[in-house]
């Protein structure tokens, strides 16, 4: 009898175990369905809140909620932003952990280009063209915020920039979709690491999404007013590639796209993002952006901009409150589902789970953790490699550069010689010492060896005063060499710093008049996050380096490419305008019915008639210490299907006596085409680092891909016709080209 006893005592163990493993929900989709099952109303319309921490705001402040800790207890707050360190997230994570449900918030920063350590502008990095080292940099950035107690970066900003009176050029990748998709994937990649749940992988945010870089009349803020195909053909893309990567979250931006502000278009967010891309991650709205849509004029009041905003599929509501003062009602109202609710916060949920803070809510909370991971040696030679690699050498007449360690004496003039917290830029933190970045002064006096520093400097950055021109003049005189650091201040680009005019501020272009007139070899270093106006000193300089801000390794980065340590291979992934007259100017341009096919060409043409028609620099344009040939063109064939593909290689060769990269760049035109393609698009490159005499054969695949494009009805599409190839070191320094037909 003991043993059927036993028998069924077992069995009904085994399947009340049963009832409840199966009661226990086991995948992430399951066990956040549990928890909403859990949740009130009210708690779900936390989730959607997200406020700003008790730290530096990054937009206008809008009357506090009061006590925010009081309000996480109530689950009132499901995320915060400017909130670093692991001291200040600790605090407000224990507040959630005393709501009713515990459920973590998730601490957003715009890590942008670095935590600690800054790392060089992202146009800067760019302009590497250097799809590891750009991953590296945000890897490493993530790992830093990681052990911050940061989970969430509001980057990559992938907006695409044709117009540098636009501060927040400096933000983003240039004006170029291909490159840009690659540039949003690589810092994707990087900050998502191996993926969430990995105690050094952060989320990403793809923003603004969309088209914030098209602003009318470069003034931040202002509306985008395009066709469809512009958006899909050229500001989309990066988008796209860092759904495509995995970005776990998007932000959408402050712009009306043709009258329907971002934050409750649904195109972009429902039709294009979650439905046609199946986008699985949330989106957050930009700072108060939703609230804003009462300035636009699109809602009367919160309730309806609240309305607005999640039927079209803002998530969540960076800093307007609306959602947190309206939703209850609105669903009330029937105006708002449950369901959408829902899924908004289901959304949220995932990623909260996806990170791991259900299992640890401090996971990223680690003091000891913290103090290790920052500002390593390899962290900082990382941060110095990609620095390098971002200084674009416009000019190098008469080889002045690199220089010699034989020199007696160099003179260093200038606002930003002795520069040091404007080397991090903007979207800089405040976490890592200010004290270690490397100012241009401090790394000429560690590479110097023994030639001789003299220092002055000159003039102010926007001041016209010229008190200082006659002691820079005579510091030059003394010298063998004089190296002028000019630019912008770091705050006159980035967010609300649109320029109207782009020149380089200030009498400083009268000082490198007067320093040039002493006759002395002169080299200029020219630091900003956007494409300047100097033309005086392009044309009579004979040495011009764009170092952009660096970041924490600018002296180290600027002095090994002075000295040749580093031979730049930096490219422009913007275009440099002669003047604000020419905005918007970009390489991908149309070719009209009346192309100026020279500068000075204005018979009947599309062209200016009192400036040249082409830019001062070229999209793609970056010399260096060598020389480059590029040769033997062949084609695996001269037609395809579009089913199929060509091949096509060329030989390049380092002709010059040292070692050097070059940034190969392929561009494609397609000759006729209804509606007509731009005269040249890049659709490939490849960076070869070739010793002096080396000879690599570089190869290129054109597939249906590179040769698509959107029609009217915003179909992707490939058309039979002739096209050509063009293979330069610049968009303007085509060296090889031959054409195809897609059959
Ligand atoms: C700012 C920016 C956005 C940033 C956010 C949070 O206004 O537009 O890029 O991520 O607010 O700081």
């Amino acid at each position: 009898m003991n043993r059927i006893k036993q028998t069924v005592f077992l069995c009904l163990i085994s399947c009340i175990a049963a009832s409840i493993t199966n009661a226990q929900p086991k995948t992430i989709p399951q066990k956040v369905d549990a928890l909403l099952k859990r949740m009130t109303l009210a708690e779900k319309i936390g989730q959607l809140n997200q406020l700003n921490g008790d730290w530096e705001a990054t937009g206008p402040i809008t009357k506090d909620l009061g006590n925010k800790l009081d309000a996480i207890k109530h689950g009132e707050i499901g995320s915060v932003l400017n909130i670093v360190g692991v001291k200040h997230t600790r605090a407000f994570q224990e507040a959630a952990m005393q709501s009713r449900l515990k459920i973590p918030l998730l601490f957003g920063q715009d890590v942008i280009h670095g935590y600690s350590i800054t790392f060089p502008i992202p146009l800067g990095e760019a302009a590497s063209w250097d799809m590891p080292a750009i991953e590296r940099s945000a890897r490493i950035a993530a790992t830093e915020a990681a052990a911050g107690g940061i989970q969430w970066t509001f980057a990559p900003m992938v907006d695409i920039a044709r117009d540098p009176r636009w501060g927040r050029v400096m933000e983003g990748a240039g004006e170029d979709p291909y490159l840009g998709s690659l540039i949003a994937t690589a810092r994707v990649h990087g900050f998502q690491g191996k993926g969430l749940g990995n105690l050094d992988a952060i989320m990403a945010c793809a923003k603004h999404f969309a088209a914030y870089g098209a602003a009318i009349g470069g003034r931040d803020y202002n509306s985008v007013d395009m066709s469809l195909r512009t958006l899909w053909e050229v500001y989309l893309p990066p988008f796209k590639a860092a759904a495509d990567a995995g970005a776990s979250t998007f932000m959408n931006s402050f712009n009306d796209l043709n009258g329907t502000p971002a934050s409750a278009n649904r195109y972009l967010m429902r039709d294009i993002l979650k439905g046609k891309w199946g986008f699985k991650g949330f989106v957050v709205s930009d700072w108060g952006s939703i609230g804003e849509m009462i300035n636009h004029g699109y809602v009367k009041d919160g309730y309806e901009a609240a309305e607005a905003s999640i039927n079209a599929g803002s998530d969540m509501d960076m800093e307007s409150r609306s959602y947190i003062n309206h939703l209850a009602k609105l669903v009330a109202d029937k105006k708002v589902t449950i369901a959408t609710i829902d899924e908004a916060v289901r959304r949220i949920l995932t990623k909260k789970f996806e990170l791991g803070l259900f299992d640890d809510p401090y996971r990223f909370s680690d003091a000891d953790r913290e103090k290790r991971v920052m500002n390593t040696p390899e962290h900082l030679e990382a941060a110095r490699d990609i620095a390098r690699k971002s200084i674009v050498l416009l000019k190098n007449e008469h080889n002045v550069l690199p220089l010699s360690k034989d020199l007696n004496s160099i003179a260093l003039i200038g606002p930003l010689v002795k520069a040091k917290k404007e080397m991090k830029g903007f979207w800089s933190l405040d976490v890592g010492d200010e004290s270690q970045i490397v100012s241009l002064y401090e790394g000429m006096q560690q590479a110097a060896g023994k030639t001789n520093l003299l220092y002055a400097r000159g003039c102010d950055i926007t001041d016209t005063s010229r008190a200082g021109f006659d002691e820079a003049y005579k510091t030059a005189m003394q010298a063998d060499v004089v190296i002028m650091a000019m630019g912008e201040r770091p705050d006159m680009t980035g967010e609300a710093k649109s320029r109207s005019n782009i020149h380089l501020p200030g009498v400083q272009e009268d000082l490198i008049k007067a320093i040039s007139a002493t006759g002395k070899p002169l080299v200029v270093l020219l630091m900003s996050g956007r494409p300047m106006v100097f033309n005086w000193t392009a044309d009579h300089v004979p040495a011009i380096l764009y170092t952009w801000w660096l970041g924490n390794q600018a002296g180290n980065a600027m002095t090994d490419i002075l000295y040749g340590n580093y031979n730049p291979g930096a490219k422009l992934p913007i275009t440099f305008p002669r003047t604000e007259g020419q905005i918007p100017i970009y390489y991908n341009h149309l070719n009209t019915g009346r192309p100026a096919h020279a500068d000075n060409d204005v018979n009947y043409t599309s062209a200016y008639i009192d400036l040249p028609n082409s830019p001062k620099y070229a999209f793609g344009h970056g010399l260096s210490y060598t020389t480059f040939s590029y040769s033997n063109l062949k084609f695996s064939k001269k037609s395809m299907l579009k089913t199929g593909s060509i091949t096509v290689s060329f030989d390049l060769q380092n002709t010059g006596k040292y070692a050097g990269e070059e940034v190969a760049q392929f561009y494609l035109r397609q000759m006729v085409s209804q509606p007509v393609r731009p005269i040249k698009e890049l659709k490939g490159f490849q960076k070869v680092m070739l010793q002096p005499g080396e000879t690599k054969t570089i190869t290129f695949t054109i597939d249906k891909e590179k040769l698509a494009f959107y029609n009217d009805q915003l179909e992707r599409i490939t058309q039979p016709g002739e096209f050509q190839l063009m293979v330069g070191s610049a968009s303007d320094d085509i060296r090889l080209q031959g054409d195809f037909q897609l059959l």
